[in-house]
């Protein structure tokens, strides 16, 4: 349990990196949390207008989950990757730095099935960029992206990741609350549009 708890911490420490708030603040765009959702997340930031700073904050916000699978698999055995998985996801939607005001998780999310099992996350990939191109909604495009990567990892892999993905994409879909409001009532943003 130590080393659980080891990869737990591990994992909350990395994934609680705000990197949308910390690359926005360096290029001194305007405050992602009072433009657009508010969120702190690569969607937001591309509302700022800077689409290099969006690539940056997914792809870190990815990778952070990422690295925490990674290096707890590594030094502590396949079942703290796991829980580094679940610490990073915790990490990132409430952070305690941001008084666990954090993301809504996609990028993590992503991150952390890459680090568990890259099949499964290029499932959550294609899935995200074709609802994207088809809807233009990146919210929906995250919401039903989770639920086949729920399927993916029980298809592919075991009911251990399936049960701790559909765990993530539950939170996934709480943190996203007020984008399912909106995409219900027609009011939510397209990629793109400015916020
Ligand atoms: O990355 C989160 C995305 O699914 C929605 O972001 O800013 O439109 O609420 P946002």
């Amino acid at each position: 349990a130590p080393v659980l708890l080891m990869a737990l911490a591990l994992g909350y420490l990395l994934g609680s990196i705000p990197f949308g708030l910390l690359l926005t603040r360096i290029a001194g765009t305007r405050d992602i949390r009072s433009i657009g959702s508010g969120n702190i997340g690569a969607t937001n930031v591309l509302r700022t207008g800077r689409k290099d700073l969006a690539a940056a904050t997914l792809l870190l916000d990815a990778l952070k989950g990422t690295v925490a699978v990674l290096i707890a698999g590594h030094f502590l055995g396949a079942p703290a990757a796991m829980a580094a998985a679940f610490g990073a996801f915790i990490g990132h939607i409430a952070p305690v730095w941001l008084r666990f005001q954090g993301g809504k998780g996609v990028a993590t999310f992503l991150g952390v099935t890459l680090g568990l099992a890259w099949p499964v996350a290029l499932v959550f990939a294609l899935v995200w960029l074709a609802t994207a191109y088809l809807t233009r909604y990146s919210s929906l495009s995250a919401l039903t992206a989770s639920v086949a990567t729920v399927a993916a990892a029980a298809a592919l892999v075991n009911d251990r990741l399936a049960l701790l993905l559909a765990l993530l994409a539950i939170l996934l879909w709480i943190k996203h609350h007020a984008n399912i409001r909106r995409l219900l009532d027609g009011s939510e943003g397209k990629i793109g549009a400015k916020g």
